[in-house]
């Protein structure tokens, strides 16, 4: 592979294999480099994807225990069966992976396996695993590089006892008691599946509050959701050690942030979920000379180019929402701009969306920051209680909030928790994408029964004329 790229991309998770596919379809010659042997970055491999097979396959079992005797469908007696779960998990992952393999032959896109490092700001070295090396030359070089599990001082993940994500997702047994540090959107997704399989789970927070940064009202509810499910919450509290005991258990050493009450809790599995941090080790940043800020994420400029001319980066490298949908649109926008179109992402549509059960879900302003920023608002509510096929389905937990701009019915943000929030969510990011108002939303016809029809009355309820409530 001696010819000259246009393009190479360092790291196929959803931003760089996006970004290569994109660039690709353009007209360019491209090269994309992973040290995993399977694409799809964090995303396909030991995130979003496993994390939500698992949380179906939780979920099924917790329908079938406890959801369909209420439908009068007789179940006897349910069990799970650990291997099976997690090897469907394992077949769905293998699966996508395969699929992205296939996107980048139909693409015409190089796929290289191995450990990318920039040595000139057109040259990129790859090394496999056996220390083979290539050098890839090229006109622009993409870093998509992504990002790794966070620790604490004072605590050593092993992923057997001490797990991050990664080990969370892959457990051998279900553990007896769990202790989830960080009550955040791995710590609910994943507390929640080792809950539904049998666990005592205790999610352990620094904050008085879960999901921080999410809107207040559906913070609150969540948690009394949660709660109810069984996870237990043990908020403004600080983590600060670990001892794994010669039976294999783990001592978490915690204490109170407000009055420093010292106590110790057991554990056959603790899961660290305080965040993430961008991963950049060996990309040979500091020899080319891309900056970075102080906490190792990469600066970029308005078109995502590092302070190298002709060296791009994209998503959870550079920060900011660490989701795979907003590198995938960061990734689109590189390969447009390179290709002399005007690529953009609007930051403020990005949608979030936490897969417990039932989904919390979100876009925009929350209510605490328009009024921290003195934006005058309508807040249009409605709950899926009052919504016909939530209570057909016997999901009726939750509400729809729209956040309109009180004068101009603006929509500034939206916040759902209830029955498939997730995919209720898209009109809403829909009609702010295109500027439309809530009163656009509360006019357009809606399927009856359908949960859509509790976005509508949510508009509606902004100009306080829901008709169901
Ligand atoms: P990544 O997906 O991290 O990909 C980076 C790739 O670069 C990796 O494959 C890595 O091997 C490779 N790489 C790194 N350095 C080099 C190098 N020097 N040379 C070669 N290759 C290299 N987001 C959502 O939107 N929805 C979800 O439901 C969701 N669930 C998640 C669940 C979990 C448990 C976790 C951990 C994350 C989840 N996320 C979710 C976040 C999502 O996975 C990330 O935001 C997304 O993967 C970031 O994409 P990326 O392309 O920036 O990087
Ligand atoms: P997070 O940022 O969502 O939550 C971390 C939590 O840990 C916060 O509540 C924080 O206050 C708490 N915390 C930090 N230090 C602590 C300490 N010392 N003691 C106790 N609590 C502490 O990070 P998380 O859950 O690790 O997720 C990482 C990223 O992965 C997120 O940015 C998220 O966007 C992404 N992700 C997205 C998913 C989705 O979109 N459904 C699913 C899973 C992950």
């Amino acid at each position: 592979m001696s010819d000259i790229y246009d393009l190479v991309v360092i790291g196929g998770g959803p931003g760089g294999y996006v970004a290569a596919i994109r660039a690709a379809q353009l007209g360019q010659k491209v090269a994309c480099v992973d040290k995993r042997s399977t694409l799809g970055g964090t995303c396909l491999n030991v995130g979003c994807i496993p994390s939500k097979a698992l949380l179906q396959s939780s979920h099924h079992l917790e329908a079938a225990k406890h959801e369909m005797a209420v439908h009068g469908v007789k179940t006897g007696r349910v069990s799970a069966d650990l291997d099976t779960m997690m090897k469907r998990k394992d077949e769905v992952v293998e699966g996508l992976t395969q699929g992205i393999a296939f996107l980048f032959k139909k693409n015409k896109v190089d796929h290289l396996v191995g450990s990318g490092t920039i040595t000139a700001s057109d040259t990129v070295e790859v090394t496999s695993e056996e220390g083979t090396t290539t050098t890839l030359t090229t006109e622009n070089i993409l870093i998509a590089t992504g990002s790794e599990a966070a620790s604490l001082p004072g605590i050593t993940i092993d992923e057997k006892h001490v797990v991050s994500s990664t080990g969370a997702l892959a457990l051998a047994a279900v553990p007896k008691k769990m202790v989830v540090i960080g009550a955040g959107v791995i710590g609910l997704e994943l507390g929640s599946v080792w809950r539904r399989l049998g666990a005592q789970v205790t999610v352990v927070e620094y904050l008085d509050a879960i999901l921080p940064g999410m809107d207040g009202e559906i913070r609150k509810r969540s948690k009394m959701i949660l709660a109810k499910q069984g996870l237990t919450f043990l908020l403004g509290t600080k983590v600060t050690g670990a001892a794994v005991m010669n039976n294999n258990s783990v001592m978490l050493s915690v204490e109170s942030v407000s009055d420093g009450k010292k106590e110790i809790l057991p554990a056959d599995v603790v899961l660290v979920a305080v965040g993430r941090r961008p991963f950049t080790e060996n990309l040979g940043l500091e020899q080319v000379g891309v900056q970075m800020d102080e906490k190792g994420f990469i600066t970029v400029d308005g078109h995502f180019q590092t302070s190298v001319p002709g060296i791009y980066a994209i998503g959870d490298v550079i920060g900011g929402m660490m989701l795979a949908h907003k590198a995938e649109e960061e990734g689109v926008c590189v390969a447009e701009t390179l290709a002399g179109q005007s690529g953009h992402v609007n930051y403020k549509t990005i949608p979030g969306v936490v897969y417990t059960h039932p989904e919390i879900a979100s876009v925009g302003r929350s209510e605490e920051s328009l009024k921290e920023a003195g934006i005058p608002y309508n807040v249009g509510k409605f709950p899926f209680g009052a919504n016909a096929r939530a209570r057909a389905i016997g999901e009726s937990d939750g509400f729809v909030k729209i956040l309109a701009h009180k004068e101009t019915d603006q929509i500034l943000g939206a916040h759902l928790i209830g029955p498939n929030a997730g995919d209720l969510l898209a009109e809403i990011v829909l009609a702010m994408e295109s500027d439309i108002s809530a009163e656009d939303i509360a006019r357009t016809c809606h399927s009856h029964p359908s949960l859509g029809e509790a976005v509508k009355e949510a508009a509606l309820a902004v100009d306080k004329r829901a008709i169901h409530m």
